[in-house]
């Protein structure tokens, strides 16, 4: 029982709002006026040239030749649904976010699903990461939190974002392969930036072949910071974890499906739905005290490590479910727009210089791809509370904001921003004690490439190590260069010999030279008296 019971929620309410059905409607041109005959063009004659003056015509065929927007520029390839989120415990001990204190408060989301590398039109079943997109729709704005189903990152620093997705993407001579991790410019990126050695192990595993998307985890990845009513701040990551548990397919099925089903994860998300079976996932949190920060042996702003769950347990603090499809895929799941950005008070963020860069790309690719600066008007981006500021015009613009003022500060329209108070909510960010000097450089702390990928490795059960084997096979395989082989063979030497030895045989490659000269120190485990729950 999802707990609806015919009752819609706020924002199901705004979206209705909206919907507009065409069924047993005489047909009309934009502008409302009938039309009696949409079949034939307005011809000069019987065989006749057609004419300018057909004003339907015209309408119709430039309404259609506009009707593509730009894919997005990564995760092209997504499937969305509506839901709701309630909490299970009071979480005001550690933030101040409304949704995050009241147990009986059901909050609308919107949750979108997708692969990384694909475009448009690609297949479900690629080995890829997985996003996984939630739009909380909360009593005090949007609150986005945009995750992917692995709970680390390829890269440290924005910055390289532009040259993995390149590097990740078809090559560009010849736009090939599509959505595929076998080719040359992945490898040759994957040798030469080994940082995204755990990332990369965890790609190569059965995660990146998710049965479903209802049987995957989501990871919010950064560290973020919880932030309570008394301006006391946590560090927290942020979990999803799926009621059905977490399963994958192992290749062979991947690969079929691709052909026989390209649309297996849409077809799956959407039958469940339909047939009753709500996809349920709970909300966990890992909570790190700040005076922690340096006690997990690992950076907590490397967005290339994960804390280990051992270390500090995954809470499970609310639980969402899935419960209705969309009524228009380009209305809502194409034009859905998630920000790391849109936060609400007791959310914040952290120095991590990945999310750092994401808080600027989002917004950025967002004005171009949704066509300009309104795009928050768009039924499926608006929160379900009212929004007043002095922003005006613009593309698209729909709000009619009536009266003169349009600026601030002012005597005239007493238009404030909103105190931090409780009753008035307004947002404030964490005063986190910020000096240093200028610099462009890897952090000391961010060096450590291959402690965790060792540790991943390690946790493998025989039948998962063999699976990993296969993968780094098989893409390997594919990749023309020998000499990038040879590097990959030589780099998981510092992960495993095991591994890189087992996989350099099967792709031709010498046995790994350095015999793990590089291995790094797996991260100490936390020791009892720095385990974190208080
Ligand atoms: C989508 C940038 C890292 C998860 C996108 C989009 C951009 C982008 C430009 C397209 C958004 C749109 O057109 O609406 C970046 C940059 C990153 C980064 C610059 C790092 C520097 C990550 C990471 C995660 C992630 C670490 C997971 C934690 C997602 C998801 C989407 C997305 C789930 C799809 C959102 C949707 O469903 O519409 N990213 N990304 N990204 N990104 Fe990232």
């Amino acid at each position: 029982n999802d707990g609806r019971n015919g009752n819609k929620n706020s924002k199901e309410k705004q979206l209705d709002a909206f919907k507009v059905d065409d069924k047993g409607k005489k047909l009309t041109t934009n502008q409302g006026l009938k039309v009696s005959e949409d079949e034939f063009s307005l011809k000069a004659g019987d065989r006749g040239p057609t004419l300018m003056e057909d004003f339907h015509f015209r309408e119709k065929l430039t309404h259609f030749d506009h009707e593509r927007i730009p894919e997005r520029v990564v995760h092209a390839r997504g499937f969305a649904v509506h839901g709701e989120f309630q909490l299970y415990e009071n979480m005001s001990k550690y933030t101040r976010a409304k949704f995050l204190q009241d147990t009986s408060v059901k909050t609308p989301v919107f949750v979108r699903f997708s692969t990384v590398n694909g475009s448009r039109g690609s297949a479900d079943t690629v080995r890829d990461a997985r996003g996984f997109a939630t739009k909380f729709y909360t009593e005090e704005g949007n609150y986005d939190l945009v995750g992917n189903n692995i709970p680390v990152f390829f890269i440290q620093d924005a910055i390289k974002f532009p040259d993995v997705v390149h590097a990740f993407k078809p090559e560009p001579d010849n736009d090939i392969p599509q959505a595929s991790t076998a080719h040359d410019t992945f490898w040759d990126f994957v040798a030469n930036n080994q940082e995204s050695a755990h990332m990369i192990m965890w790609i190569m595993s059965d995660r990146a072949i998710p049965r479903s998307f209802r049987m995957m985890e989501g990871f919010g990845v950064h560290t973020f910071r919880f932030v309570n009513e008394q301006g006391k701040a946590h560090f927290v990551k942020f979990h999803w974890k799926p009621m059905l548990g977490t399963h994958s397919f192992v290749w062979d099925e991947a690969h079929e499906l691709a052909g026989i089903d390209p649309d297996f994860h849409r077809n799956d998300l959407w039958n469940a739905i339909e047939n009753g079976h709500y996809p349920e996932f709970e909300l966990g949190v890992q909570i790190l005290n700040e005076e922690d920060e340096f006690k997990l042996g690992i950076d907590i702003l490397d967005a290339t490590k994960l804390w280990p769950e051992e270390d500090i347990p995954v809470q499970i603090i609310g639980k969402m479910t899935l419960n209705r499809n969309v009524d228009n895929f380009h209305a809502e799941t194409e034009q859905a727009a998630f920000h790391l950005g849109n936060v609400v008070p007791g959310i914040d963020f952290t120095n991590d210089p990945l999310l750092q860069g994401r808080l600027f790309s989002y917004l950025d690719t967002q004005l171009i791809r949704l066509g300009g600066p309104n795009f928050h008007e768009i039924p499926i981006n608006r929160p379900v509370v009212p929004f007043h500021n002095n922003q005006r015009e613009g593309y698209h613009r729909q709000t009619i904001n009536v009266g003169k003022v349009n600026y601030h500060r002012n005597s005239l329209a007493g238009n404030t921003p909103a105190p931090a108070s409780e009753e008035e909510g307004g947002y404030v960010s964490y005063q986190e004690k910020v000096e240093g000097r200028k610099i462009r450089a890897r952090s000391k702390s961010f060096t450590d490439h291959f402690s965790q990928a060792t540790l991943f490795w390690n946790s493998m059960s025989p039948t998962e190590k063999k699976h990993i084997i296969n993968a780094f096979s098989f893409e390997l395989g594919k990749v023309k260069s020998m000499s990038v082989r040879q590097q990959i063979v030589d780099m998981y030497a510092n992960v495993s010999l095991d591994l890189a030895r087992a996989f350099s045989k099967k792709i031709g490659a010498a046995p790994p030279k350095t015999g793990g000269s590089n291995v790094t120190k797996a991260s100490p485990a936390l020791s009892q008296e720095n385990t974190i729950f208080t």
